[in-house]
């Protein structure tokens, strides 16, 4: 019995045609994380935020997994132990894969949110400021998306999780972002063995015991084979 986590980041979903954030052109250098991800930035101008989000629901919601994906959703089914997906990305990218045990730590895109009442739905592909949450009828629903200054989703089962893994997998994220780039040190803490698998080091590769850098799409079905030779 083998129990793996494997956080993912954007780097996981590039070759489905989703932009990174921080890589050369990605999103962050097309928009201000102040204007569109953050709480303030929401209640200065939910129309932009909301548009921020609309287009790239519209644009996943076309996407389709890749090699990556579809390598941990099979690992997933024929592992002998567990394991936990942890992802920081909104796409569904790894459920429309076949995953099954994904924690979406930042939200969704596909979620909603009422700002008043804290109920959650299905979003429509686009959203509108006047839209009126189902339970509580106010007109405060925002995207269910963890922004900056907020604290992510999961927290306590991905600590525990953590605490008992064997094995602890990053792939395709840039480390930049905490609490998730601290996941390796606690993964590391209690004695799992730790993974890097990104295109290029990321800002903590030093502190992997074990880093392999290319396409996702090349060396996630690569290592996941491995895994299950053993
Ligand atoms: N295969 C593997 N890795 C890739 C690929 C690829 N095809 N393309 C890019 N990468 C790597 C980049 O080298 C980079 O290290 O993916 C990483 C993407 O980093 P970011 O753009 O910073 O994305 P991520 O780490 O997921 O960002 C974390 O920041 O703004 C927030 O909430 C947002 O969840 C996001 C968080």
């Amino acid at each position: 019995m083998t129990n793996i986590v494997i956080l993912t980041g954007a780097g996981i979903s590039a070759e489905s045609g989703l932009g990174t954030f921080r890589d050369e052109g990605g999103l962050w250098a097309q928009h201000r994380i102040e204007d569109v991800a953050t709480p303030e930035g929401f209640a200065r101008n939910p129309d932009l935020v909301l548009a921020f989000y609309n287009a790239r629901r519209a644009q996943a919601a076309e996407a389709s997994p890749n090699a990556a994906h579809y390598a941990l959703a099979e690992l997933e089914e024929k592992l002998d132990g567990n394991l936990l997906i942890v992802t920081q990305n909104v796409d569904s990218l790894h459920e429309k894969a076949g995953s099954k045990a994904v924690l979406h730590m930042h939200g969704r895109l596909n979620g909603a949110l009422c700002g008043a009442c804290d109920h959650r739905w299905d979003a429509p592909i686009t959203m509108d400021k006047s839209d009126a949450c189902p339970s509580c009828g106010a007109p405060t629903t925002r995207p269910d998306i963890v922004w900056f200054g907020e604290i992510p989703y999961h927290m306590d089962q991905i600590a525990d999780a953590l605490s008992q893994a064997d094995v602890f997998v990053s792939i395709g994220t840039s480390g930049e972002v905490y609490p998730a780039a601290n996941f390796v040190a606690e993964a590391d803490h209690f004695g799992a063995h730790t993974i890097e698998l990104n295109l290029e080091p990321s800002a903590g590769a030093s502190r992997f015991a074990e880093c392999r850098f290319g396409p996702a799409s090349e060396i996630v079905p690569a290592w996941v084979a491995e895994e299950l030779a053993q």
